[in-house]
């Protein structure tokens, strides 16, 4: 009679300890080579991959049934465990020291083809692999990073639920609300020509707990932009929200280090050095072109303004007198790797990330060489190389303009160019660092007001608090972003949490009483029954995986992710729906 296979062994954690054993083992088809008189099938599992030996004179019956399988087939295998002879080991598998020799074999599901291979290292179009994201998965770099995934999530509820914090879950169909991203909207059936909106994060709900008296609130929960996407964003995405009470900055920062440290040691085993660097705002711009820093390698960028409206090259006097810049960056001992060919591609470059033009200064044993020297007199071109901190053998580039922050932003971005160039960036590295004092207001061209750069309920800084109506774009807030090698993987602030200051607030976002209430009404009414002081974070999930994985997308780790169209290739959502549920919407679609 027939007996039902029960799995007593997982493949990848067989070793020379269960030699002459009989295990059950079940999985997919690695692949099968003939081998004259014997069947080899690599046979996988979550666990990892063990050979399977099909014999005719151990078991002709399972032999023969061997034959049928192929790759990708689901089977179940009864059989004796054997040490390998010395010639046969292979090292470059977990289980290389042993092999099964099988008795039964039972076909549980056969498969087709698979459209590329079960294996890493596959040359194959990502769109694919989307539309097929479950044998995508099956892939041991990808099932890697989704086990990271699931171990970095674990880590995190450990410490936050040691250290006092309770999760607790806040609605997803919520309402909409000005400032930040574009929303996602659900129609309400119920509530005709009404529409609830996706959370683009937690944040109002989140101190609500706060007045509710949580005291210490987390979440990992989806939130919803809808947002032109990148390499590291995604129309939904899992955050990370923390908030706390009876805190000021310093408590969050260091807890959030302690977090990291506890996460990073948890899943990688690395000690992770705390307190974190520190840069402001203000710093981070001046010296690195970018409220994002990446502080893996040097280049930094140096203010030679007061030299430059000295000199008679005009592009720098004019930009120097007309409120501009003009940085400078010194590329160490880089002289000779130039060659004029190159020098001209990086000033195509820096063209490209929107500078006018790279003035450049070659300082070689020889001498200068450089098409702005001759606007220079002996001495001011001596106090340049001094600022720039010049030796002989180095290569200095500059960028002037009269706008400051063309100059910031496109210095950053050759800079970065330049760091990836020159190979200068340790990619084993893990450099966190805390931009603070970020501004409270930027100013929005398009609707000629100021706008909150985290968002309304941030608080100011208290030194700045008297700024706030003179000089709203000088106040700083007390808001914080984690950066990690160079991305932003969280960002939070101490909350507003007094009535009187969050009405100035409004008012110089230029929001009139009557809109902050219609908008914020709910949370304003929740303030008005005792609110503690409070302030909180959160974290890409997603970013912080892709980063300690030292992934290149954002997509590597998410199970099912999302096209840069904010499409899911494998459901083919978004899709049309029937026009008898938009009728039941109140919807019409207008063409
Ligand atoms: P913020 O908008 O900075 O802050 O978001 C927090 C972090 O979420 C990540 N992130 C994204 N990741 C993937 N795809 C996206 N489209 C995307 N957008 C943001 C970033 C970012 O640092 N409520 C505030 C936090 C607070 O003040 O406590 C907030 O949402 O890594
Ligand atoms: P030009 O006088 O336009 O030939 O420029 C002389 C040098 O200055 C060239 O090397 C240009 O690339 C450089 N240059 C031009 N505009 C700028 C600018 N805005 N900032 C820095 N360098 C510039």
């Amino acid at each position: 009679m027939f007996e039902k296979m029960k799995r007593t062994h997982q493949c990848g954690m067989l070793t020379k300890e269960n030699s002459g054993q009989e295990v059950t083992l079940m999985g997919w088809v690695q692949t099968r080579r003939d081998h004259g008189g014997l069947i080899f099938v690599d046979l996988r599992d979550r666990s990892g991959i063990v050979q399977v030996v099909f014999n005719p004179e151990y078991s002709r019956e399972a032999f023969e049934t061997a034959k049928e399988v192929k790759t990708e087939y689901v089977i179940a295998v009864n059989g004796k465990v054997y040490e390998r002879p010395k010639e046969s080991i292979n090292p470059k598998i977990k289980t290389g020291e042993i092999e099964v020799f099988a008795d039964k074999l039972e076909i549980l599901n056969p498969a087709k083809t698979p459209p590329f291979p079960i294996e890493d290292d596959i040359k194959v179009d990502e769109s694919l692999r989307l539309k097929y994201r479950y044998l995508d998965l099956r892939r041991p770099s990808m099932l890697r990073n989704i086990t990271f995934r699931h171990k970095v999530s674990k880590a995190i509820r450990d410490f936050l639920d040691e250290n006092g914090f309770i999760e607790v879950e806040t609605p997803m169909l919520t309402r909409s609300t000005p400032e930040g991203a574009r929303d996602f909207l659900v129609p309400s059936r119920l509530n005709p020509g009404t529409f609830y909106a996706l959370p683009q994060s937690p944040q109002l709900f989140k101190q609500i707990l706060m007045v509710a008296g949580i005291e210490r609130y987390y979440q990992i929960t989806r939130c919803f932009r809808d947002e032109d996407l990148r390499a590291d964003r995604q129309p939904e995405f899992t955050q990370l929200d923390i908030e706390m009470s009876f805190v000021d900055v310093e408590d969050v920062i260091s807890l959030n280090e302690r977090l990291m440290k506890y996460v990073v040691e948890k899943t990688m085993g690395i000690s992770l050095e705390i307190p974190f660097k520190r840069i402001t705002y203000k710093d981070a711009m001046e010296i690195y072109g970018t409220d994002k820093p990446d502080t893996r390698f040097g280049l930094e960028m140096v203010d030679v303004t007061d030299i430059a409206s000295k000199s008679d090259f005009r592009v720098f006097s004019d930009a120097a007198e007309s409120g501009g810049k003009v940085k400078g960056i010194n590329i160490k001992n880089s002289a000779e790797l130039f060659s004029r060919r190159q020098i001209d591609e990086l000033v195509e470059k820096a063209k490209e990330f929107g500078a006018k033009g790279l003035a450049w200064i070659i300082y070689s044993g020889e001498g200068i060489k450089s098409p702005i020297a001759k606007f220079f007199s002996d001495e001011l071109l001596n106090e340049l190389l001094k600022r720039m901190n010049a030796q002989p053998g180095d290569l200095l580039v500059f960028v002037a303009d009269t706008d400051p922050k063309l100059v910031l932003t496109s210095m950053g971005q050759l800079r970065l160019h330049l760091g990836k160039q020159l190979n200068l960036i340790d990619e084993n590295s893990l450099n966190f660092l805390w931009v603070v004092e970020f501004p409270l207001l930027e100013w929005d061209e398009e609707e000629n007001r100021f706008v909150a750069m985290h968002h309304p309920f941030t608080s100011p800084m208290d030194e700045d608090l008297d700024l706030l109506e003179r000089e709203p774009s000088r106040v700083r807030a007390k808001a914080y972003d984690l950066v990690l090698n160079g991305t932003e993987v969280g960002g939070g602030s101490i909350r507003i949490h007094r009535t009187d200051l969050q009405e100035r607030m409004f008012k110089v976002l230029g929001f009139t009483k009557e809109r902050a209430w219609e908008n914020f009404g709910f949370l304003l009414r929740a303030f008005e029954y005792g609110t503690p002081p409070h302030g909180g974070i959160a974290y890409g999930l997603d970013r912080l995986v892709m980063l300690l994985l030292g992934l290149n997308s954002i997509r590597d780790c998410i199970a099912f992710p999302k096209t840069q169209n904010a499409a899911c290739l494998m459901t083919e959502a978004p899709a049309p729906v029937e026009s008898r549920q938009l009728k039941e919407l109140h919807i019409q679609i207008a063409n």
